[in-house]
């Protein structure tokens, strides 16, 4: 999704701005540019291109552009095309320089009042709409800004804004409004960025904007005003480093990395939070005990991967807590009326935090009767971590390949221990947790043996390479396990999958299945087996080509038509963590057959800071 980047300095800072757009680069996005300001001409060098960082690279090597102070941004196309017209910076009249995430909801009405008092405008995009009514503003004599205030208080929508203006050299103004934005503090220099990941080669000091914020700033000076436009002082933060390689080290990939961090974030996700036996509260985070001694209800919301956790949580949840529990996707729960149980604990799981509909649902919960809001997630700075009244941090690492892989099963990690402290307090026997503990304490070895079907996988996967649909499914808890496969496989192979619970066929898919059809189930060997396997004999009799993984190869006939891959057996509470693994590396294989961009899937993103 869209990255900002900015800095004013006394030095040189393309290169600073560069750096801060690959960093973002993990975001995903289809064009780039960068605009920048010298003091002494005011006027602004800009460079844009349609594609990735590198290719704005080229063009800056044969092009070089001079300015100490600068905005630059990477741009997932909303409105308009991902071409080099409609990419940022926007520069209106040659006095205003903008970039800009988010979405402006009323902008065809004041694109039309723009274009009514004669304006033409360059691109097809919402944003150069603001660059343009704040040029208006200074052309009716407001102050800069005077004119971003006056404009921002005309927008609808959620958006984060940096500007230049040539007539205030070395100013940047940045206006946080429900998209992430952040203030880098330096010596004698300040940046702003989409994330603090950014700007982590220049500064470690930052200011994590409010809502309604408008943050002024040159290289030696720094003034917020709040939503009122007033004055405000906002904290600084120190963020530590926490020594992370975001280094592909000798993988291919970032993605295929990721797969194989799993038992080492399994690991670290479990430090202190487990004893030998059971589960150590404390080792959650504060107040978690006390919450989960009041609740009686859980609604878990999140959006793609975050949400089939949820739906796994949910299993878990009211199979061992016998409690109400709700998953669901974040961009229908802020739209809908939901009833609220008394008790209810709000959960938002969200690796980035900063997921738009995940973080809408999260306010609307506060405005609602919930008892508690909680959030899981993998980034301790994010909005969501920040503004959910508990966080429990999940201990992924850095994740960069846009599809989700070593959060998903992390997040089930930690999801599966809030399982465990709900039912604790419902009477679940202190021997299953004693059990499903002891599993825990060996699940980091389960999946390092899932992860040796590598080799096997990726022949499997060349079985895959001319086909275009694939049909996922699972029963029970595994279903949305399924559906966590369906997805990995469509949005990095870009082919169609589609997730189903496996006693669902016959009320439709059934009609696609053919011997052009490759059948994924899931269906290890727990109470539900036989039934699967009926609904795979359905399949079988109308030649479909069935892939099943198991943990029991046994129950399957090894016959031409279905493919058996024997999953690591494990404790049946663990199982829908392991079984995903596989399902990871089949994604993985087929996407680098089919030579896509693995970790930057096009048209899809890893932030989505917009709805
Ligand atoms: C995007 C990513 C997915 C991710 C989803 C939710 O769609 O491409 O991989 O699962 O956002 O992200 P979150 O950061 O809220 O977990």
């Amino acid at each position: 999704m869209c990255g900002i980047v900015g800095a004013t300095a006394k030095r040189q800072v393309s290169g600073i701005l560069i750096e801060g757009l690959l960093r973002l680069e993990y975001r995903g996005y289809d064009s780039a540019g960068i605009a920048t300001q010298e003091i002494s001409t005011k006027s602004f060098n800009r460079i844009r291109v349609s594609g990735k960082v590198r290719d704005l690279v080229v063009a800056l090597s044969e092009q070089p552009i001079r300015g100490t102070g600068g905005l630059a941004h990477t741009r997932w196309a909303t409105h308009g095309a991902p071409i080099e017209r409609n990419a940022h910076p926007h520069i209106a009249n040659g006095r205003i320089a903008l970039v800009h995430n988010g979405t402006i909801e009323n902008f065809v009405s004041l694109r039309k009042e723009l274009e009514d008092s004669g304006r033409q405008l360059d691109s097809q995009t919402d944003s150069e709409v603001v660059a343009q009514l704040v040029d208006l503003g200074i052309e009716s004599g407001s102050t800069f800004l005077g004119a971003v205030q006056q404009t921002v208080a005309r927008l609808e929508g959620a958006f984060a804004l940096g500007l230049m203006c040539s007539t205030d050299p070395g100013t940047i103004i940045a206006v946080r409004k429900g998209c992430p934005l952040v203030v880098g503090l330096g010596t004698d220099e300040h940046f702003i960025a989409s994330d603090v990941l950014a700007l982590r080669s220049v500064t470690n000091q930052f200011i994590f904007l409010d809502e309604g914020d408008i943050a002024v700033m040159s290289s030696g000076s720094l003034q917020i005003f709040d939503e009122q436009g007033q004055p405000v002082e906002r904290d600084s933060i120190r963020v530590s480093d926490q020594g992370e390689s975001v280094d592909k080290g000798s993988y291919r990939h970032y993605l295929e990395k990721e797969i194989h961090d799993q038992p080492q974030a399994i690991r670290s996700t479990l430090e202190g939070r487990i004893t030998e036996q059971h589960i150590s509260e404390p080792g959650l985070g504060r107040c978690v005990s006390e919450i989960f001694d009041k609740t009686s209800a859980i609604s878990i919301v999140g959006c793609g991967t975050s949400y089939y956790a949820a739906y796994v949580a949910k299993y878990w949840i009211e199979d061992m807590a016998q409690i109400p529990c709700s998953a669901e996707i974040a961009s229908e729960f802020r739209y809908r009326n939901a009833a609220v149980l008394d008790g209810s604990l709000f959960l938002s799981l969200s690796q980035s935090g900063e997921s738009a509909d995940t973080i809408a649902a999260l306010r609307l919960a506060e405005q609602r009767n919930y008892m508690h809001t909680m959030n899981i997630g993998n980034v301790p700075t994010s909005t969501l971590m920040r503004e959910s009244a508990t966080a429990i941090a999940m201990r992924a690492g850095v994740e960069v390949s846009v599809a989700s892989t070593k959060s998903f099963t992390t997040m089930l990690v930690d999801l599966l221990l809030v399982a465990l402290l709900l039912a604790r307090r419902r009477g679940f026997p202190r021997e299953r947790e004693h059990e499903i503990v002891k599993a825990l304490h060996i699940l980091d070895e389960a999946v390092e043996c899932a992860l040796l079907l590598d080799d096997r996988i990726r022949q499997l996967a060349e079985e895959f390479l001319l086909t275009q649909h694939a049909l996922f499914l699972g029963r029970g808890v595994h279903y949305p396990v399924a559906l966590e496969g369906a997805l990995k496989l469509k949005e990095i192979s870009y082919m169609h999958a589609e997730g189903y619970p496996a006693g669902e066929l016959k009320h439709g898919p059934l009609a696609l299945v053919d011997a052009d059809m490759p059948v994924v189930a899931v269906a290890p060997n727990n109470e539900l087996l036989r039934k699967v396997q009926l609904n795979l004999q359905e399949v079988r009799a109308r030649g479909g080509r069935l892939y099943v993984f198991t943990d029991e190869a046994a129950d399957f006939d090894h016959q031409n038509d279905v493919v058996v891959i024997e999953v690591p057996k494990v404790h049946p509470a663990l199982s829908p963590i392991v079984f995903t693994i596989p399902l990871q590396l089949l994604a993985y294989h087929v996407a680098t057959l089919r030579g896509t961009d693995i970790d930057q899937p096009r048209n899809i993103a890893k932030s989505v800071t917009v709805e």
